[in-house]
């Protein structure tokens, strides 16, 4: 790839057809401050078996441990499961152990050198209990620990830490095995923590956040999508149930089918924002479910609308509200800053029709508390959901739009915005991905797991029509962010970061949108392609080069994106009109056959490189490689 690309920047060619004019002289619009951020929900096992730092499968035992994730270790061990038997109603399971008993973890536990994994027992009996991190066929123990004087009758927590030795090989193929000494033990959870992103107690994968971080995203959308809504009402993101210790979070069966822990619960999802620097754009449940059952506007509706309010005040209140005292409590005395509120999500599904009256009865009690808030609605747009419902008794301040196409359909999409009504709401596109599968939701375990070449460059043509129009739409995030590679661990097949329990990377639509969020100034700059080839499918057209320029008024610094999806290296001959001189420029390029994708094997076969141009002044010529992705910063004067 390294080759292509100087081969290509060699290649300017002098004969180039295509004139890509930059008009400096021409004001452009002012580019959203919050344009681009990440979105979020547990799909694909994106926190329990993927952000969120623990590493135990099924810790709560509520789902059957016969079944999933535990199992007795050694001959003559058995577990027996009392469904009655826990330590609390919130953790009512206890598993009766004879033997020994092992977790396997999410496809396995990883292990690494000079690492510590905090341990954390609800147990009772036995005399004390050897805990130890093992490869799944006990041949090889990394390390060890006891958990001394368990004699106590009544269930009781305990700590211990397992510290592996500097001379291990990583894996990803370990196993945690609880052997009690001095009689049977019971367990009613356990929890095993690995380090986490700035060693945060009940923190994220460092590695993953890590990713996250390096997007430099300027909002995170949470809790969902349909993670949010739950498949019924008691299966909602309950954000209450979500706070304090872990032992007393009861989890809830999710809608992607799995259980989640709620271990990232509403504090969780705020500590994320903070080490990302992103703004919180929190989703309030709005009283429907993806049964398609809802609860109608009036009284009824009037606790979800208090649950609401009280979320907000529990991320902004001061410590003197009821909510932000809580939040104290729970670690963070500081509020959190929130600009905007999702009322529901695509609520386009409703065939009912109540979303209007419920929206309504949401905003009137949002703007009545908290008026610099902005409501988001979730129907009323020109996607194909929000067409079926507009709002008309209220003006929502922005309207989620979203856009699972393919990649032709993505590409015809760049330039939708341009056509724009700039009269009425802001966009917000709070999920969209280009797709090189019909229906990413059918048989995710067999496609994917992440996007091509092909989707990024896709990807890539929508985003320069975003960006062009980002007086209006003033947000936008890729959806799913996350999925655990494992084939059990996914449900939607086109996904941005891909990991195991051990390794993670990124897709080259990750590198894509890396290279947009990077690279974005204050204000778009007037930007005309001439001469360009286009591209065909079957008798439909679609430009060959897509293209956005934003300026950074205050440095003076342009960010020239050019994306090419032909299958032909293209000499491009650039006119920045109204720019005295150049002082330099360089080029970040990814690119690729369409079908390249970035594996854990592989997590680097298409990755962004940068080089310095050379003789780039007021007017330059630059060739763009087959299937790229391109942006030139350029200083100029
Ligand atoms: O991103 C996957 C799902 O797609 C979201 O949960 C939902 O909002 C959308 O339909």
């Amino acid at each position: 790839m390294i080759l292509s690309l100087l081969a290509s920047a060699i290649l300017s060619a002098p004969q180039a057809q295509t004139t890509l004019t930059v008009d400096l002289t021409k004001p452009g619009v002012a580019v959203s401050p919050n344009l681009y951020g990440l979105m979020t929900e547990e799909i694909n096992h994106s926190y329990d078996g993927g952000l969120y730092g623990e590493l135990l499968g099924n810790r709560s035992l509520k789902d059957d441990p016969a079944v999933l994730n535990w199992e007795g270790a050694g001959a003559g061990s058995t577990i027996v499961v009392d469904r009655r038997g826990g330590m609390s109603d919130v953790m009512p399971v206890a598993l009766k152990v004879h033997g020994a008993v092992a977790n396997q973890g999410f496809w396995g536990i990883p292990v690494r050198p000079s690492t510590t994994y905090h341990l954390t027992v609800w147990a009772k009996g036995a005399h004390s209990l050897e805990a130890s991190l093992e490869s799944v066929d006990g041949s090889t123990t990394y390390a060890h620990a006891s958990v001394l004087d368990m004699s106590s009758p009544v269930w009781l927590k305990y700590t211990v830490d397992l510290n592996t030795s500097a001379g291990i090989m990583p894996t990803k193929d370990a196993r945690l095995v609880l052997r009690p000494t001095g009689g049977d033990f019971q367990l009613s959870m356990a929890s095993l923590m690995g380090p986490t992103y700035n060693n945060r107690p009940n923190g994220s994968r460092p590695d993953l956040m890590q990713l996250l971080v390096d997007m430099k995203p300027q909002f995170l959308r949470f809790p969902g999508g349909n993670y949010l809504e739950g498949n019924i009402f008691r299966e909602r993101f309950n954000w209450k149930a979500t706070l304090g210790p872990i032992e007393s979070r009861p989890g809830h069966l999710a809608p992607w089918s799995y259980r989640s822990y709620d271990g990232m619960g509403l504090l969780e999802f705020l500590e994320w924002c903070e080490d990302m620097k992103a703004k919180p754009l929190l989703a309030v449940f709005a009283g429907y479910t993806l049964s398609r059952d809802y609860v109608g506007s009036g009284t009824e509706l009037e606790g979800f609308v208090k649950d609401a309010l009280d979320e907000i005040e529990y991320v902004t209140g001061n410590t003197n509200t009821k909510w932000g005292a809580q939040r104290a409590k729970d670690g963070h005395p500081k509020p959190f800053p929130l600009e905007c509120v999702e009322v529901g999500n695509e609520d386009g599904f409703d065939g009912s029709g109540s979303y209007e009256g419920r929206f309504v009865q949401f905003y009137d009690a949002i703007k009545k508390k908290y008026p610099h808030l902005q409501v988001i609605s979730t129907t009323g747009g020109k996607d194909s959901i929000g067409q079926r419902f507009k709002i008309t008794k209220r003006r929502p301040d922005i309207i989620d739009e979203h856009y699972y196409d393919s990649t032709w359909q993505m590409m015809a999409f760049a330039s939708k915005y341009d056509r724009y009504d700039r009269k009425g709401p802001k966009i917000f596109v709070g999920e969209w991905a280009a797709q090189d599968v019909p229906a990413p939701w059918i048989d995710a375990q067999h496609k994917g797991p992440t996007p091509n070449m092909n989707c990024a460059i896709a990807d890539a043509a929508f985003m320069t029509g975003m960006e062009r129009n980002s007086d209006l739409v003033v947000m936008a995030c890729y959806a799913p962010l996350l999925v655990n590679v494992n084939p059990g661990g996914r449900q939607w097949a086109v996904n941005l970061i891909g990991y195991d329990a051990l390794d993670s990377f990124g897709s080259p639509s990750y590198y894509a949108q890396k290279m947009f969020m990077a690279n974005v100034g204050d204000h778009t700059v007037p930007t005309v392609l001439a001469g360009a080839p286009i591209q065909t499918q079957g008798n439909q057209t679609l430009p060959g080069i897509f293209v956005s320029t934003t300026r950074d008024t205050k440095s003076g610094t342009l960010y020239l994106k050019v994306v090419n999806a032909l299958p032909t290296d293209e000499p491009v001959s650039v006119v920045l009109n109204g720019a005295k001189s150049v002082k330099g420029a360089v080029l970040t390029s990814i690119n690729g056959d369409p079908k390249l994708m970035n594996t854990l094997a592989e997590p680097k076969r298409v990755a962004p490189i940068t080089i310095t141009l050379g003789d780039v002044g007021t007017t330059f010529k630059q060739t763009f490689a087959a299937h790229s992705v391109n942006v030139i910063k350029v200083v100029i004067q």
